[in-house]
């Protein structure tokens, strides 16, 4: 089964089988079929194929969004096949601001959770309020409020402890009527300090059109490493050398440096691999060029953590989920 319109790389890799599902029932059909491989794809926007996958893909497609107009929130019930930056649109147009910030991700909502997505000040963890996860076990739906789903950068339970025993079939989200826009990212404090969601929303997209390819354009995943976390000595240390480093304060006295500018010091914009390639604009974004084939983009993705380990001593960790033919791996597993 090719995989390749599913997959926002566009690499040109099959699976063994592809089962979607559209309703519960049929979510729970495939629960007790379980086969002995699978892996659950979402919107394919962070998921790296190095080669054909021996397995079945799971899709769990189910539609529906409900609204629920609170006292003080708006509550959103939102079925996981739903596309993310339509419910952005949607919750735009029907005046319950909130995910502006979150504007253009690609992928579904669904899949949201899973890595815990963020951009411009905002994470998926700050609205969500709770996730219903089908437990493949039970058979049934599992109700998980926001402060079980262990949520911290680019990760979650569902990444952890759940992978694979369950999948996400819906997501509560609350909003609260009180907007205030988030506007601490750098280039969205010059709205000044009154604007409306839409023009919250209109910067974000023209942000991000402005640094990160359109995925149906140059095939991509978006941020390929997360942004390092280091101790505050490595962090001084580099700092000394290079004033200009971008870094953010992190849990205790660590700080996140940005990997973007990291990879662009170490002089690797452009740099290619076969069809692969370090995005121009945006450093941390690796491409397709067109025949890449996901072999390509790992001896990218290596080079590029070789080269700054060497230069700054800061190990860079793939945020992209990379799938063998045996299922996921981590980077220095792949052979
Ligand atoms: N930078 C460079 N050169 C580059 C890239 C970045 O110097 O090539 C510098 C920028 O100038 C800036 C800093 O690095 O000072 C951070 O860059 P940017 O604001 O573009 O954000 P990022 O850290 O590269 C993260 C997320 C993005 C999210 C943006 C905006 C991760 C892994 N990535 O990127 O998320 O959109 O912040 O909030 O946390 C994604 O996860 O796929 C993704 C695109």
């Amino acid at each position: 089964y090719p995989l390749k319109e599913l997959n926002s790389f566009a690499l040109n890799v099959t699976a063994n089988d592809i089962i979607f599902a559209e309703t519960i029932e049929q979510v729970k059909a495939f629960a007790q079929n379980l086969p002995e491989q699978f892996y659950i794809l979402g919107g394919g926007s962070n998921s790296l194929f190095v080669e054909n996958y021996q397995g079945t893909i799971f899709c769990p497609n189910l539609r529906g969004i409900d609204v629920a107009d609170g006292e003080n929130s708006f509550f959103l019930h939102v079925a996981s096949g739903e596309n993310w930056h339509e419910l952005v649109q949607y919750c735009l147009t029907k005046q319950m601001p909130g995910l502006e910030n979150l504007a253009l991700i690609p992928g579904n909502c669904g899949a949201a959770p899973i890595q815990n997505i963020g951009a411009y000040g905002v994470e998926f963890a700050s609205i969500c309020e709770y996730v219903d996860w089908f437990d493949f076990q039970s058979l049934k739906v599992v109700r998980m409020q926001a402060q079980h789903c262990q949520f911290s950068y680019r990760d979650s339970i569902f990444k952890g402890a759940l992978k694979n025993k369950g999948v996400v079939v819906a997501v509560g989200l609350k909003l609260a009527k009180s907007w205030s826009p988030t506007l601490k990212y750098q280039g969205l404090s010059e709205l000044g300090d009154s604007p409306t969601p839409k023009q919250v929303f209109d910067s974000v997209i023209a942000i991000r059109e402005s640094k990160l390819p359109d995925p149906k354009v140059i095939p991509n995943a978006g941020s390929f490493f997360k942004n390092p976390i280091v101790d505050h000595q490595l962090f001084a240390k580099i700092k000394a050398e290079f004033p200009e480093l971008p870094a953010y304060p992190a849990t205790g006295a660590d700080m996140k440096l940005a990997a973007g500018w990291l990879i662009q010091e170490s002089h690797l914009k452009g740099v290619c691999v076969g069809d692969a390639a370090v995005h121009k604009l945006q450093a941390l974004v690796l491409i397709n060029n067109n025949r890449a084939t996901g072999k390509d983009v790992i001896a990218l993705a290596r080079h590029v953590q070789k080269v700054v380990k060497q230069k700054f001593n800061v190990c860079l960790e793939p945020e992209v989920r990379i799938i063998s033919a045996q299922g996921e791996q981590l980077i220095e597993d792949i052979t």
